[in-house]
């Protein structure tokens, strides 16, 4: 695990391509589910078929095991330090994003998991309603934010998740 004093210079190759993997794959997964959405009513009215839940089951499931090995790949290899001047508050809120966002991408498929195989509507409402809603929220702050460090704070954070090591 890093500390400090060990924190890498940058984002490893692999931390950046899986961090550009799971955006895309997210983004996918927030823009078309409608298969999925059909299946679960039919399924919810007697069992009946409709829609092709596949596509949304199986890149979910792949955000899963992506997330999994991205998160330890984080605590081994760590992250680079807060640019240099940056205000505490504003580091502060920057951790809490990427925790955070970290938890849900472990706690949507999983929710998803268990409303659809063990057809818990429960794990459902929570999985399409407010985990939903946290990714989305917690998703435009992060791009806001590097936006922000990129363009108005110009601290050159946009490269490290795009050029490893820098
Ligand atoms: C990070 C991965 C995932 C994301 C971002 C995601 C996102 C979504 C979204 C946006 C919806 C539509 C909700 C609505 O508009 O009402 C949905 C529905 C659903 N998803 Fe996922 N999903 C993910 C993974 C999974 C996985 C792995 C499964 C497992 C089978 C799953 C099962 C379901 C089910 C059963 C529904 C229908 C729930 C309903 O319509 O109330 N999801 N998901
Ligand atoms: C669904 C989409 C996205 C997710 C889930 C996501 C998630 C994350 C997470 C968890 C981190 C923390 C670093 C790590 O441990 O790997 C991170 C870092 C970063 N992300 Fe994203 N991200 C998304 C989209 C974007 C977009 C669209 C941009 C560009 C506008 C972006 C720019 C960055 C940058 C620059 C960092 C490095 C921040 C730093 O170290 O100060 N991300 N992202």
């Amino acid at each position: 695990m890093s500390s400090e004093n060990t924190a890498p210079a940058g984002y490893s190759r692999a931390q950046v391509i899986l961090h550009w993997l799971i955006a895309a794959l997210i983004l996918f997964q927030l823009l078309v589910n409608e298969g999925m959405q059909e299946a679960w009513r039919a399924m919810r009215r007697a069992g009946e078929d409709g829609g092709n839940p596949v596509p949304h089951i199986v890149v979910g499931s792949a955000i899963l095991i992506l997330a999994a090995i991205r998160l330890v790949i984080r605590l081994r290899h760590g992250a680079p330090p807060h640019p240099a001047g940056q205000p505490a508050a504003l580091a502060l809120i920057a951790n809490v994003v990427h925790w955070g966002i970290y938890a849900l991408l472990f706690m949507i498929p999983i929710s998803g998991l268990v409303a659809w195989f063990g057809g818990v509507e429960g794990a459902a409402a929570v999985h399409g309603g407010p985990l939903r809603l946290a990714l989305i929220g917690l998703v435009l702050l992060h791009i806001a934010g590097a936006l922000a460090q990129q363009f108005v704070l110009k601290r050159g954070v946009l490269m490290r998740m795009l050029k490893p090591e820098s």
